[in-house]
This record gives C-alpha cells, structure tokens and sequence, in this order.
C-alpha cells in the first residue's frame, strides 16, 4: 500500500505506544507500575457523571451544533471571564472533541507551507507533528532547566522572522511541569502585537498549580484579538475519556474551526456537552482535593528520585509531571526508557518523546497512588544500582 506523502510527516504520541509495549509485558506475566500515562487517576466526579447519564436518558442522543451547545458555550463564556479576566462572545467559542482538536484544525485553518510556527521543546509533541504536516517549519523554542523550564526571552526573540505566523504556548506545561511568569507572557505578547502574530495558548492545565498563579496570554491588553486559547475537560475533571475541550478565538479563526468541525466529527458528543456544564458550574471540592492529592504526589516523587544517584529533579510548580535530569547516568533517555521497562517493570517515558530538547531527561507521570509510586522508584533505584 502506498501512502500519501504527508503521513511520512505526521507524529505521534509516544506514551501511547509506551503503553502498548507496558501492556504487552503486563500480559507475559510481568508486573509494571505504570508512570507514563497522561491522565489523572481519579473517577470524574460523580456530580458530573449523573449530568451526562441525565442527559442521556432525557434522550441528549443526537447530533448538536457543530459548534457546541448554547448552554456549554455560554458557561465556557463565564469561565473565562471569571478566570481570564476577558470575556469573550459566544460565537468566538467553539467546543470540540478533546482540546487536542484545536490546535489540529487551528494549525489547518491558519498556517501555510512554508510559514513558520515556534512552539516550547521539550513540549506537547502534536504540535510539532502537525506543524510538520501541513508542510509548515517547526521552530523549537528552548525549556531550560536552569530556568525551571521557561523560556530565555532573548532566544525567542531571535527565533521571530516575518515567516513567523504563530506561536505555541503551554502554561502549566507538559511534559515538564513548568509555568510561565507575567514578565514571559508579556515578552511573548509584545512581539504578537509588534509583528500581528497568532498565540496558541494551551493551557489545559490551568487548574493544576501548586505554587504562583496561572498567568493567561489571553487576558493581557489586545491580545483576544490574536489569541487562541485552549483549554478542556480532560485534566482538571479527570474526563479524558468524555472527549471534551474548547477554544476561545476571534471569530472569523472560529468559523473555520468550525468548518473543520463539520468536516471530520459533525460535533463533539452532545451528553459529554452537558457534562461539561455541570463540570463548569457545580461544586469544585473534588477538583480541589485532587490537586492536593497532586501536591503531595509530586513531593513525594520528586523526593524520591533526588535520592537515586544520577538523577536529579527539579520541584516543577504545575501540572502531573516531573522531568528529571539524568545525564550523571550515562545511558540515553531512550535507550533508559526501555531498560527501565524491561528491567525495572516501570513504564516512562523518554524526554526526547518531547522534543530533541528533552534529550538526558525523563518523563514520569505521577497520576499513580503513593505506594505504586514507591514501589517504581524502589525498583528503578534497584536497577540503576546494577549498572
Ligand atoms: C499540553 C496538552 N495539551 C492538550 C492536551 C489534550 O488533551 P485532550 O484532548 O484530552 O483535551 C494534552 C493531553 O495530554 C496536553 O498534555
């Protein structure tokens, strides 16, 4: 079979693959402790479940606007006023099947052959995947461990061209837990509205935080104009599996996001859509109590591994994740990744997974119970020490 030439410049998401290998092991008979997976552990709070079964058996089984429903983008509406401090019209919401679908159909909308897009290494890797795809120039823009994984403002500052047609943000951020400050945002808005350059502010985890505050692209000065926000369902209500996000952007960009909408899903699943309300209006004392469970978790594991000889990891300030540095080791995050795997039974993730600037770091997830995680880094200090 022969494929199209573009899917030889489409990615992947490599923890689904990880996974896949983990399970195979898993059916063999090893035991695996699993810190990879990019999704809380938690059940989606039972409030929101009985929004989504009532509105299945008030007969919610049919198509919706491709756009989403009016109550769902209104509440979306109120959320970002209430937390960007902007509030945005109804038509320049669209919902969609995840978030992962609006930077897809943002990326085919807006961006050209040959454009360039600069997005965070090591980062989310769909974006350079789909920055690939449409032909378009991925520009890395450096995490830097010393600054707690942010950005050098003068290296963005060189890496604009007038090829520049957007900018990818993602703050609390995946895969390293970092957070951007006001002073970075502000660097990035200001060479947006110097040169009318698009942002895609991904901040689908803006309620994962543990320490400072969740600085939002949108919310400064003129920046609704070229903002596309991005957010969702997936992390803070632990509703991977609804298929449930949104994006906030200026509405001629909506229109055609959701033209692509119509094209591929019709609509985001209408009784995930009245979830979705319920999650946006009702009691929050779950979320609060997951991210605490978070808080604890990441001490935990950051602890933990700064214990192993060779490793060393940084307190990251958002998000489930650590990237820890493990240069001192002397094996490539790949080929540890799957050392780790195979004679460890704990499934990670390499930081190359991320981005060639995730090279000597690894990715755990701690979306796992205290004792699971104990018994992986026991286990990885175990296997390290036979090296
Ligand atoms: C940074 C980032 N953005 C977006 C997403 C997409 O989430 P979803 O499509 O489940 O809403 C993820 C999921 O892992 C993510 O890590």
């Amino acid at each position: 079979m022969k494929f199209a030439n573009r899917m030889s410049r489409l990615g992947t998401e490599t923890a689904f693959e990880v996974m896949a290998k983990a399970k195979a092991l898993e059916a063999q008979g090893k035991h695996i402790v699993y810190l990879q997976i990019g999704e809380p552990d938690f059940p989606t709070p039972k409030h929101i479940i009985d929004a989504g079964v009532a509105a299945l058996q008030a007969g919610e089984t049919h198509y919706s606007p491709a756009a989403g429903i009016m109550p769902l983008r209104q509440a979306i509406v109120e959320e970002v006023a209430a937390r960007r401090g902007v509030r945005p019209e109804v038509d320049e919401v669209v919902v969609t099947p995840g978030a992962k679908p609006i930077m897809y159909f943002l990326i085919m909308a807006c961006v050209e052959i040959g454009d360039e897009v600069i997005y965070p290494n090591p980062g989310f890797p769909i974006y350079e995947s789909v920055i690939n795809f449409v032909g378009a120039k991925p520009i890395p823009l450096p995490l830097r461990e010393e600054k707690d994984f942010r950005f050098d403002p003068d290296e963005f500052r060189s890496l604009v061209t007038d090829r520049t047609k957007l900018i990818i943000m993602n703050t609390p951020a995946n895969p390293t837990g970092g957070i951007l400050t006001r002073e970075d945002i502000a660097v990035v808005a200001d060479v947006a509205r110097e040169r009318g350059i698009l942002v895609l502010s991904d901040e689908v985890y803006k309620n994962i935080i543990y320490e400072g505050t969740h600085h939002s692209l949108y919310s400064l000065p003129d920046m609704k104009e070229q903002t596309i926000l991005l957010d969702g369902f997936s992390k803070t209500y632990a509703m991977t599996g609804w298929r449930l996000g949104w994006g906030c952007m200026p509405k001629e960009i909506a229109r055609r996001v959701e033209q692509l909408m119509i094209n591929c899903n019709s609509c985001t699943a209408t009784f995930s859509q009245y979830a979705g309300i319920q999650a946006l209006q009702g009691p929050t004392e779950e979320v609060d109590a997951m991210v605490e469970k978070f808080r604890k978790r990441r001490d935990f594991i950051v602890n933990g591994l700064n214990q192993i000889e060779g490793i060393s990891c940084i307190l990251p300030k958002g998000a489930f994740y650590v990237f820890p540095n493990i240069k001192q080791i002397g094996m490539g995050s790949q080929e540890l990744e799957s050392y780790l795997l195979h004679e460890a039974g704990v499934s990670i993730l390499s930081g190359t997974a991320f981005g060639k600037y995730g090279d000597g770091y690894l990715r755990f997830s701690y979306a796992n119970s205290v004792e699971n995680i104990s018994i992986g880094l026991d286990r990885i200090a175990q296997a390290l020490a036979k090296l």
